[in-house]
């Protein structure tokens, strides 16, 4: 099977230039500039051509940070593999990287084989593993090289969450030391859970217990204080480290600072950080529980500095930290009592077009769009070329997007199982308008081609920024 996707304008990381883009199997077969005299050729050896006059052709999303059918908080993430890749590949992402989360007591290799079980069969779209540890003894240290061996080369840990996740700073060493000699990569939830918890239980004590309290008892400061730790611990230990969902000024601050001595730490953030703040957390009627995730969404000055963050490549990558509960019968585990409320917050269908508005509103080039939500979440997870760039050679995983189609965020027209959008009555301009997997057209003319089990397990190099 062959596709010719002919009239659009090809980005990358470093720019825009208009091409034709033809695909063999599942792979990208060529790339030619219109007036190369091969487009001919091309249309009659191709089985589907594919009009993207007007349109851009992007390499498919990389969402490195989501969390599908996720045990949590007493409840389950409601994404399963099956509906949370295919509301991912509604929104121009094609391939996730999912998050098994190891309990207290079991191992990694089990854990791994549960995970693996979950998403097998059952995804549109190709996915890798990241590997939380939430239990560190010697065994566990042993058991992060099978896991690398097995293509899971990403360990996240928790400065936050005592009693579910946390690790002391002496287990975040000791899991960073064999990182360093096996060369993985800690990627860190940071913020100080030890000092949160008492500002919450001196907050529920005084009677605060509305969702917005969520917010008030996590400031950007403690982000920030875990931050710089364990960039200091990553210093000592010479691991290389990646925050995750990084949300604040303090916190970039510690990461820009590390970087600025030529430490080897990177940061993520997501776009509820961007475009949502406290104050939608402090929405009556318990609305504010619809935005409760940790770290929180921030006051409104600090999405500035994300978006500056972005720019300046101090944040080197754009996730969602997916990871959906409805808001009937999930987060009113929550009324009465914010600490109870589940943490997490749906957004992997919108990454993609979230982040083309940033490009609208003169935040982002196109190309730091394509680099920050593609091209350097392959590199950095070790899915580069075959992954995150338009090349020959490379999966056909290619999304041609309509930069001038305009459409409303809704919970009544969005594909996640999930019972409300964090972005309800949001304008976008742009959409997806067609989406190939390894060359498979999954999504075109508004419909779903794709099926279950079409996603493969995607076995990971090494991170390609540490080489
Ligand atoms: O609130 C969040 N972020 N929920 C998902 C789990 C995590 O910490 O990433
Ligand atoms: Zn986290
Ligand atoms: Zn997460």
């Amino acid at each position: 099977m062959s596709i010719l996707i002919r009239g659009g304008t090809v980005l990358s990381a470093s720019g825009a230039h208009a091409a034709d883009v033809l695909t063999s199997g599942e792979r990208i077969a060529g790339i030619a500039a219109p007036d190369a005299g091969l487009t001919e050729d091309w249309t009659r050896r191709a089985d589907t051509v594919i009009d993207a006059t007007g349109k851009y052709l992007l390499p498919g999303g990389i969402d490195v940070h989501t969390h599908m059918e996720m045990p949590f908080g007493g409840t389950h993430s409601v994404d399963t593999f099956e509906t949370g890749t295919r509301a991912a590949v509604w929104g121009g992402t094609t391939t996730i990287i999912d998050f098994a989360v190891q309990q207290k007591g079991q191992s990694l290799l089990s854990t791994l084989d549960r995970w693996h079980q979950k998403a097998d069969g059952n995804c549109a779209i190709d996915y890798g593993f990241h590997m939380i540890i939430a239990d560190v003894n010697d065994s566990t240290l042993k058991e992060m090289d099978a896991c690398v061996a097995a293509g899971v080369n990403s360990f996240k840990m928790f400065m936050a969450y005592p009693g579910v996740f946390y690790a002391t700073d002496g287990e975040i060493l000791l899991a960073m030391q064999r990182a360093a000699e096996n060369g993985s990569l800690i990627m860190m939830h940071a913020e100080n859970g030890i000092a949160i918890d008492q500002l919450v239980a001196q907050a529920l004590a005084k009677g605060q217990t509305d969702p917005v309290h969520h917010g008030l008892t996590r400031p950007a400061e403690l982000e920030g204080e875990a931050t710089h730790r364990a960039a200091v611990l990553a210093k000592v230990t010479r691991a290389p480290l990646y925050i995750v969902h990084l949300s604040s000024e303090p916190a970039l601050a510690a990461v820009r600072d590390a970087r600025d001595t030529g430490q080897n730490v990177f940061a993520e953030t997501c776009p509820q950080y961007l475009y949502l703040s406290i104050e939608d957390m402090a929405k009556p009627d318990f609305e504010g529980s619809k935005y409760v995730c940790s770290p929180p969404v921030r006051s409104r000055e600090h999405q500035d500095t994300l978006w500056r963050g972005l720019r300046t490549n101090d944040l080197s990558v754009v996730s969602t930290d997916h990871c959906p509960f409805c808001f009937n019968e999930q987060k009113e585990l929550g009324r009465g009592d914010f600490s109870k409320i589940p943490n997490g917050f749906p957004g992997v269908e919108h990454r993609m077009d979230l982040l083309h508005q940033g490009v609208v509103a003169g935040e982002l080039s196109l190309a730091r769009w394509v680099e920050v939500a593609s091209t350097t979440p392959a590199r950095m997870f070790g899915l580069y070329p075959r992954k995150g760039v338009i090349a020959a050679g490379s999966d056909a995983d290619i999304v041609v997007y309509d930069p001038a189609a305009t459409q409303t965020l809704s919970a009544a027209t969005h594909h996640m199982n999930v019972d409300y959008s964090a972005y309800e009555g949001m304008d976008i301009t742009g959409k997806v308008d067609t989406v190939l997997s390894r060359s498979r057209v999954v999504v075109a003319g508004g419909e779903y081609h794709g099926s279950a089990g079409h996603g493969r397990f995607l076995n990971r190099e090494l991170s390609q920024y540490l080489l």
